[in-house]
């Protein structure tokens, strides 16, 4: 099966084997055929943050089940009920058009409801773990179902139980995300309040930061991307302090427990890296947190192009990029 047009960087890739169950008890179904030929287990969501290598053996799982629905909460609470294959970007639209606030920010981020709560998916001053209230999931072992509150799901920064314990273990099926009737618009990132009008709908939110992006990030379907391809690197408060003394006008946002995090796409920038190109792949004009491919490439080409990047930026300013998307096939 292939996967090429399965992944936002368009890596070529080939699977094996391949389901895309539309039910539960069809995924079960597929969980207990690789479990009786002992094939190793792929999931895969929309693709937009994960490098396939070039053959990936065993079965790939894509999730087909794509229903969602609302339902009344507590006061003027709205409960938001999602399948795994929901396209997050046209459910965060259908809610900010019937006037639900709580993810309007994350408009235009791409992939499907799945995967959202796996990297903790944020932007513009909102991270999902401000609106999940729940994760429905069936473990790839014995195809058990369970659900996982949110605490549990231990949300940080681009992080979550399912890239620690829970990785390469389970399958989310649903999001429970508990939105608001009631207006909290959230424009403290950016110049996003500079773009709304006063006492914004929470449509006129989404659209905002859709314009936005539509600046600064390129459209995988015109040019192979994740997204970000490194994390914002966290540094302790005295490297910040130097490095601010070299750079006053570098981007720092000093956190609770008194580190302070850098834009990584700064850095690069500052390394004089941005629309670099080697080859297949190359650090995007406008926003250089982006790597774009080309065409032509390999995961190994990119993970060597993107190494290189990192070497700049710690050459530079001693500062460690950590990546961002995940890689298939990967398993701690
Ligand atoms: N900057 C530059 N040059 C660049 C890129 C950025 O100088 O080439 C500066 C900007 O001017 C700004 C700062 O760096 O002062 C931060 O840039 P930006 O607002 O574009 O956000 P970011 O920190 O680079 C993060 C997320 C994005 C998210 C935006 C907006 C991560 C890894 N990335 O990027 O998420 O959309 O904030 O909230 O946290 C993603 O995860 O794939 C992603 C796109």
């Amino acid at each position: 099966h292939d996967l090429s047009r399965a992944n936002t960087l368009g890596l070529p890739c080939r699977a094996e084997h391949f389901a895309a169950p539309t039910t539960t008890a069809e995924l079960r179904e597929a969980l207990a055929l690789a479990r009786r030929e002992a094939w190793p287990l792929t999931v895969l969501g929309g693709g937009s943050n994960l490098i396939l290598p070039a053959r990936l053996a065993g079965l790939v799982l894509r999730p087909a089940m794509d229903a969602w629905w609302l339902e009344a909460g507590e006061g003027d609470g709205v409960r938001v009920h999602a399948e795994a294959a929901v396209v997050w970007h046209d459910l965060v639209m259908a809610l900010a058009g019937r006037g639900l606030w709580g993810t309007e920010n994350l408009a235009l981020i791409p992939g499907h409801c799945g995967a959202a709560p796996i990297q903790n998916i944020g932007a513009y001053g909102v991270e999902l773990g401000e609106v999940l209230e729940a994760v429905h999931l069936v473990h790839l072992e014995d195809g058990r179902e369970a659900v996982l509150s949110a605490d549990d799901c231990a949300l940080g920064y681009r992080d979550s139980i399912f890239k620690g314990a829970l990785d390469g273990r389970v399958v989310i099926t649903r999001l429970v995300m508990r939105l608001s009737r009631s207006p909290r618009p959230r424009l403290g990132y950016g110049d996003l309040a500079a773009r709304v009008g006063v006492a914004p709908s929470a449509l006129e939110v989404a659209e905002a930061v859709c314009a936005i992006r539509r600046e600064k990030l390129p459209d995988p379907a015109l040019l192979g991307n994740a997204g970000s391809f490194f994390k914002n690197p966290l540094v302790a408060g005295e490297q910040a302090a130097r490095l601010l003394a070299a750079s006053p006008d570098m981007p720092h946002f000093p956190q609770p427990d008194g580190r302070v995090k850098l834009a990584a796409g700064w850095l690069i920038d500052r390394c004089g890296l941005r629309g670099w190109r080697e080859e297949h792949f190359g650090v995007h004009d406008r926003q250089a947190l982006v790597l774009v491919h080309f065409g032509g490439g390999s995961a190994e080409e990119l993970l060597g192009f993107a190494g290189r990047v990192a070497d700049r930026v710690r050459e530079r300013f001693g500062v460690e990029l950590e990546r961002e998307p995940r890689l298939a096939g990967e398993r701690p």
